[in-house]
């Protein structure tokens, strides 16, 4: 059974970076996040305030172009 979707209205980069840190603070190991929207979307933006709220080492740079880039933990990483 599919959940419900959810609906994040994100108004400025701040609140997208913001939600993005969120998200990175509860995602678990095996967990996947897929990211689709035009150029300039805040795809990037989004996936800095993941990289923060995983606390994994940077420089985040745009994931558009490139297959895999891998941004090992700082910490214990997610369980
Ligand atoms: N609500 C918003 N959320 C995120 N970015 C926003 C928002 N409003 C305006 N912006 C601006 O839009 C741009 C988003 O750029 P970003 O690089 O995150 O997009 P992208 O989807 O990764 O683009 P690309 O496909 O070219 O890699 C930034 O310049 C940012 O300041
Ligand atoms: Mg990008």
């Amino acid at each position: 059974m599919n959940p419900e979707p959810l609906t994040v209205v994100l108004s400025d980069p701040e609140a997208t970076h913001a939600w993005g840190q969120r998200l990175g603070q509860v995602l678990q190991a095996g967990d996947l996040v897929v990211l689709t929207g035009d150029l300039g979307a805040g795809k990037t933006t989004l996936t800095q305030g993941i990289a923060i709220g995983l606390d994994v080492r940077g420089p985040i740079t745009s994931p558009t172009f490139v297959i895999a880039r891998e941004h090992p933990p700082l910490g214990v990483g997610p369980g």
